[in-house]
């Protein structure tokens, strides 16, 4: 009995046929990426996600192109691990983000320990910037040059650079990266600058200050380390990146993750988790200029959240085990892609494997035939320029995000 043996769904295993790259760039997006670090690359399942260009266009190395690995002693260079990463992702055809030259953490010990003087300091940052940016000429999309120089009040955040230089360790950075790489695009990263504020203004004020001494710089990183409930609405991120814009710099989100301070999430937490990368997302995608996201690692499994904030995580797109969080379905239907699934239908007297298609909500949650007509749970129901479904089916309402996004929840 054919129609029969169609009848009992037993299992639903979806797959999401929007990705994330892909999308991103109908959107017009450069890349969507994600970080990564070489202990993850023996992760045969990992490594078969992030290899996906429909799903992850670009790279960031998570460590191993910085000073502590690149430079362990004094003019002794050591490119292994970072080109391993590099290799991968040139492999995959993925765009790199190259991160970082100058930072205050993860520096060598000859660097925090050493006898420094002005010059001696200088002439060593000169050198390491030289020989980095040097070899890897060529590879990269973006250099973050300098990373996190600011305290969250705006005054400069103090270490060896700034103790021994002072403020010109920067301008000095970016003018000696310029000498060695014409064509990538140099960058200032730092966290909490995503919304307007002292760290953000001194950020800007840091642009037009290399920009008014003709130094140059190409963009501005967010990081994007956000909490769920407590991320920037649309509205006031698309204001703040474009303050950025403003002043003639492209901007992107670099490090995106948005974690629970308290674990483990409710349902209404996955849901505002969704809301939170939607308009993250999708402030990007809505500011000129704004050119790729990033996500600092796709999948909790290696997130460093856990390990910095204890009690907190769950901040990626994927669950530890690969599958989805509902935030996942939420930024592809934002990005106009649909989340389908294949439906696998087991009978007692046969098995048969059939095709339909679902609308799916999330490998956490339950799963909801598009049968009834609507936008299933999870789906956008409405928002500017939305041309699809507009009512929900039943047990959910189409619920207002913001101008340019709503979901069915
Ligand atoms: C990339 O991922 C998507 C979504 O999971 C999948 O449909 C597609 O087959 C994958 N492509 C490759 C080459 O594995
Ligand atoms: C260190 O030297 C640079 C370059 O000459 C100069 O701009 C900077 O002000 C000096 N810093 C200090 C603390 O003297």
């Amino acid at each position: 009995m054919y129609a029969s043996a169609l009848l009992p769904i037993v299992a639903l295993f979806p797959v999401a046929l929007g990705q994330l790259n892909a999308l991103a760039k109908a959107k017009g997006l450069k890349y969507f990426g994600s970080a990564t670090d070489n202990s993850e690359l023996s992760d045969t399942t990992y490594v078969s996600i992030l290899s996906n260009i429909s799903q992850f266009g670009q790279i960031t190395l998570g460590n191993t192109q910085k000073w502590v690995y690149t430079e362990p002693t004094q003019n002794t260079f050591s490119w292994t691990q970072g080109d391993v990463i590099t290799s991968f992702a040139e492999g995959n055809g993925q765009l790199l983000r190259c991160h970082n030259l100058v930072w205050y953490n993860e520096l060598p010990s000859w660097i925090t320990s050493g006898t420094w003087t002005n010059a001696t300091l200088i002439a060593a940052m000169k050198n390491h910037i030289a020989n980095e940016v040097t070899h890897y000429k060529g590879q990269c999309y973006a250099w973050d040059v300098v990373n996190e120089a600011f305290n969250d009040d705006g005054t400069y955040r103090v270490d060896v650079f700034y103790t021994t230089i002072g403020p010109e360790y920067i301008p000095i950075a970016f003018e000696t990266a310029a000498l060695y790489d014409d064509t990538v695009k140099f960058y200032y990263n730092d966290y909490n600058i995503e919304y307007a504020g002292a760290k953000a203004t001194a950020a800007q004020n840091l642009v037009s200050s290399l920009k008014a001494r003709g130094i140059r710089i190409d963009g501005v990183g967010l990081q994007g380390h956000f909490i769920v409930g407590e991320t920037p609405s649309l509205a006031s991120q698309i204001s703040n990146l474009e303050s950025f814009t403003a002043l003639g710099v492209e901007v992107a989100y670099t490090e995106l993750d948005i974690r629970f301070s308290s674990l483990p999430p409710t349902t209404a937490g996955l849901t505002q988790q969704g809301t939170d990368y939607v308009n993250t997302v999708m402030a990007c995608v809505e500011t000129k200029n704004c050119v790729g996201v990033t996500v600092w690692d796709f999948t909790d499994k290696y997130s460093w959240i856990p390990s910095t904030f204890s009690g907190q995580g769950d901040a990626c797109l994927w669950y530890s085990d690969f599958t989805l969080h509902p935030a996942y379905y939420s930024v592809v239907t934002a990005l106009g892609g649909t989340a389908t699934a294949t439906a696998s239908t087991v009978t007692s007297s046969a098995t048969t494997l059939a095709t339909s298609t679902v609308t799916s909500t999330s490998a956490k949650a339950t799963t909801t035939s598009s049968s009834g007509g609507g936008v299933a749970k999870w789906g956008q129901c409405g928002g500017t320029g939305w041309t699809g479904g507009t009512s929900c089916v039943a047990g959910t309402t189409c619920t207002y995000s913001n101008a340019y996004y709503s979901q069915c929840l």
